[in-house]
């Protein structure tokens, strides 16, 4: 069983890290669109072309589904990417709101939603959390959050003083969504400054969404990862190495 999962630059790895822990397919085939990252700031046209792109790329390889780890992606470009593709697209937002829905039984739990800002705009999280009957909803774009996971600092000053500036009017929520592939590597530090929230994080809910929405059950005894990317891609596999602590082909 093979997965193409596709991202804007390196974040998407830590979604390939929940797939890789989980060994759910015997091989993954990552791309990432280094050269044009970030898609969060893009509009929705250029986002759709862009995947769209990354499809034509995947359909190289014999992958049983393509995953779209970057939420930007998967707030625009689903439907089209289904409509073109071989093979099983899945994004990472509906699966992200289905495990919240899974954890809270209370539907005026309060929930702040955490994405670029085309992940905010696109409305996409609200939306399918109104469906499901949640209407306590913040949506935030913390914009400053990418550039500074992209710099390593995941705790420290710099961190926690950005994290005051966007997070100083909110009441402390109960759901919090990672929306967005860097902020799972600042999720301590977001924990630490809302210690009772629950954080909702893309690898893992599209794990759990794969299981039991697409009935991925079969485990392999490892995954082979293999990367490329549009730009630099030793940088991506030094990245890889870093936060997958793996041994990369
Ligand atoms: N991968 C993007 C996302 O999850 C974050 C980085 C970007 O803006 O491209 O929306």
């Amino acid at each position: 069983m093979r997965a193409g999962v596709f991202d804007s630059g390196v974040g998407g790895l830590t979604v390939v890290k929940s797939l890789k822990e989980h060994k759910l397919f015997s091989e993954i085939i990552y791309f990432g669109d280094t050269a044009r990252v970030p898609y969060g700031v893009k509009d929705k046209n250029t986002i759709i072309r862009y995947s769209l792109e990354a499809l034509e790329f995947f359909k190289n390889f014999d992958i049983d589904i393509m995953i779209a780890a970057c939420n930007s992606v998967s707030a625009y470009a689903i439907t089209e990417l289904r409509k073109n593709a071989p093979f099983k697209v899945s994004g990472v937002i509906e699966p992200g709101v289905l495990a919240l829905k899974r954890r809270s039984a209370d539907k005026n739990a309060s929930i702040l939603i955490l994405g670029t800002r085309a992940t905010i705009e696109s409305r996409r999280y609200e939306t399918l959390l109104h469906k499901h009957g949640f209407n306590n909803i913040t949506s935030l774009a913390p914009s400053l959050f990418v550039p500074i996971v992209e710099e390593g600092l995941f705790e420290g000053k710099v961190l926690e003083t950005t994290m005051k500036h966007y997070f100083k009017e909110l009441e402390a929520p109960d759901f919090i969504i990672l929306g967005c592939t860097h902020f799972p590597l600042i999720a301590k530090a977001i924990g630490n400054y809302f210690p009772n929230a629950v954080l909702i994080h893309s690898g893992e809910a599209i794990v759990e969404y794969l299981e039991k929405e697409y009935d991925y059950t079969r485990r392999f005894e490892e995954t082979h990862l293999k990367l490329f990317a549009s730009e630099n891609p030793d940088r991506l596999k030094a990245t890889a190495n870093i936060w997958l602590n793996d041994t990369l082909q």
